[in-house]
């Protein structure tokens, strides 16, 4: 039998991806892909086979149990690529200055949420999508820097690397697509953060920043989620999905560049 232990220790996990699929016929549909999904699927020889279907294709995945989730996150997140393992190892030998910058994240993710609000203000779905964002972005950046405070390190600028302003840099300048090019911007590096926050989660040996990230990831997963269907409201379908692609592969180029700085996004 497959261990299911270490999946299982996630049970705190829910995102909502309307757009995934399963084809198993155990699995219809699900509004949220969650950690019950899995255990449904049938184990042998300590892997799992499944076929997952989304916008992005359909895909023959064979993998080891505690692989799954690693996957499923990939996809649900749109990115193009995993984390390089030597930011893993950047991150842990600079986590005081890791933990300085995700605090100016925080903030900067409120600042591009109430820049969104001021932008689209006619549009009161949006607008109360970003009042919600706001508030959460800020709670986030509390939290941070009480952790600063508790570790005794002094929150200070830094300077930052160019992976934000590259990305910006792509955005449309005419309306509506200047609309889906920020919202869809703001989800890549949401879903960025949220898949660096897990694998912080997973790896930290420092048990209280393990269960920080954790903890902040979920909520991450969501506002990816909620720029990607704001998106849609500004164009077709078809056409978000296809410039999410394009923006996708342009943000995994600049992961790939990496930096020598230790930032969140490097
Ligand atoms: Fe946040
Ligand atoms: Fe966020």
């Amino acid at each position: 039998m497959v261990d299911f232990s270490r999946v299982t220790t996630q049970p705190q996990v829910r995102v909502t991806f309307p757009k995934i699929t399963f084809s198993l016929t155990m699995v219809k549909q699900p509004d949220d892909l969650n950690l019950d999904t899995c255990r449904f699927l049938s184990p042998r020889n300590h892997t799992l086979i499944l076929v997952v279907a989304c916008s992005r294709g359909s895909f023959l995945v064979r993998a080891l149990a505690t692989d799954v989730l690693k996957f499923m996150i990939f996809i649900m997140l749109c990115l193009k690529s995993t984390t390089p393992d030597r930011w893993l190892q950047q991150a842990q030998d600079h986590l005081d200055e890791l933990l300085i910058d995700h605090a100016h994240c925080e903030k900067k993710a409120a600042g591009t949420a109430m820049n969104l609000l001021f932008a689209y203000v006619e549009n009161e779905a949006l607008c109360r999508a970003m009042k919600d964002i706001v508030h959460e972005e800020l709670e986030h950046f509390q939290l941070v820097l009480d952790l600063l405070q508790k570790r005794e390190i002094r929150f200070r600028r830094l300077r930052p690397t160019d992976y934000g302003q590259q990305l910006n840099a792509l955005v449309s300048k005419q309306e509506p697509a200047r609309a889906i090019d920020r919202l869809l911007v703001a989800s890549l590096i949401e879903a960025r953060s949220c898949e660096r926050f897990r694998l912080l989660r997973d790896h930290l040996p420092d048990h209280e920043l393990a269960h920080f990230y954790g903890s902040l990831f979920e909520s991450e997963a969501r506002h990816h989620s909620t720029y990607v269907q704001l998106a849609k409201m500004f164009g077709t379908e078809d056409d978000v999905e296809c410039r999410l692609d394009e923006l996708a592969h342009a943000e995994a180029a600049l992961i790939a560049t990496g930096h020598s700085l230790p930032r969140m996004h490097s």
